[in-house]
């Protein structure tokens, strides 16, 4: 699948998800031996997005669930289709010949009539897929004791059916947001990867792919802006989301720096709980953000030596 880390990282790169190298080493090596990785790390780090930059990458098929409290079995192995095989039940019952119900019973409980789900459709891909099991932290322990055999033996069992092996062996992710801790025979049989918010070089590399019709100065900016408000203590602090938004918001608003005054139009952006946006308007604080933000921007690598750096300056926040 791919060659060495560096060209993980590289092709990733490519494919717009920027990353470090301890984590192209985990794709790498996930992929090479064929063991799930684990993903954890904050709200809107990447977690997510890192799966379907692999699928893309590699040019496969992203076949995702999306788990939540109550999720069952059928959900994420499939179902028998019940009108088909109602039908064929049908249909033999009134054809001429005695019906044959043993036989019957056989053909109804057979692949044919059973509607695959995300796991089993992956497991049947002629080549490796990548399979994406989201925000496994919301089942139950029953559900991700299911998800062992898959994950070790890359089996399913279906009830009646029997069990299904992989035609090929999907290179799956799965994520959590450490709602609940995951039982350790799930941990055990993946690598384990913290994704974590990305430095600032790389964040204002991530808001210049995504507005490459901003300046470079204000993707510093940005960047800058993100590691400041992380740095506040804030109960949501913005990710790479937030961050993309900001951007987005300042080319449809024509601006390329923040001040102070601009308070009341960014915190809808930044700030997602009532504590937070209390916090940014308490008195200085946004001021003492912004200000924070422009120096560390300062501290962010140019893009090339000749841009036209317009970095906010000191004077000009007040
Ligand atoms: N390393 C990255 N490179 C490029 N874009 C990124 C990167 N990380 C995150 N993003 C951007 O941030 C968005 C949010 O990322 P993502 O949904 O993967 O976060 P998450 O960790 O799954 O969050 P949650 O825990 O809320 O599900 C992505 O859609 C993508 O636009
Ligand atoms: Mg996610």
């Amino acid at each position: 699948m791919f060659a060495s880390p560096a060209e993980t990282q590289a092709r990733l790169e490519s494919a717009g998800y920027f990353t470090d190298i301890k984590v192209a080493t985990g794709v790498f090596l996930a992929a090479s031996i064929h063991r799930p990785i684990l993903l954890e790390g904050p709200a809107g780090a990447g977690k997510t997005e890192l799966a379907s930059s692999t699928a893309r990458t590699l040019c496969v098929p992203l076949l995702r669930l999306q788990c939540y409290q109550g999720i069952d079995e059928e959900k994420a192995i499939g179902q028998y289709d019940r009108s088909l095989q109602e039908l064929y039940v049908l249909l033999m019952s009134r054809s001429t010949q005695t019906p044959d119900w043993p036989r019957i019973k056989r053909e109804i409980t057979s692949r044919a009539y059973f509607m695959a789900g995300p796991l089993l459709e992956a497991i049947e891909q002629e080549d490796p897929c990548v399979l994406l099991i989201d925000e496994i932290d919301k089942v139950d322990y029953a559900f991700e004791a299911m998800l062992l055999e898959l994950l070790s033996v890359w089996a399913l069992s279906i009830p009646r059916m029997g069990t299904v092996r992989a035609t090929s062996i999907p290179l799956v992710f799965l994520t959590s947001n450490q709602e609940r801790r995951l039982g350790d025979p799930l941990r055990r049989r993946c690598f384990y990867l913290v994704v974590e918010h990305p430095n600032a070089e790389r964040e204002a590399a991530i808001v210049a792919r995504h507005t490459p019709h901003v300046g470079a100065a204000t993707h510093r900016f940005i960047a800058g802006l993100a590691k400041s408000l992380r740095a506040y203590t804030l109960e949501k602090p913005p990710s790479i989301s937030e961050m993309n938004d900001v951007a987005m918001a300042m080319e449809l608003l024509g601006i390329d720096q923040i001040l102070p005054a601009d308070k009341e139009i960014m915190l809808p952006l930044i700030a997602k709980t009532e504590g937070d946006r209390k916090r940014l308007l308490m008195k200085e604080a946004f001021e003492s953000i912004v200000r924070m933000a422009a120096k560390y921007a300062e501290q962010i690598p140019k893009v090339s030596p000749g841009e036209d750096v317009k970095v906010l300056a000191e004077s000009e926040i007040g």
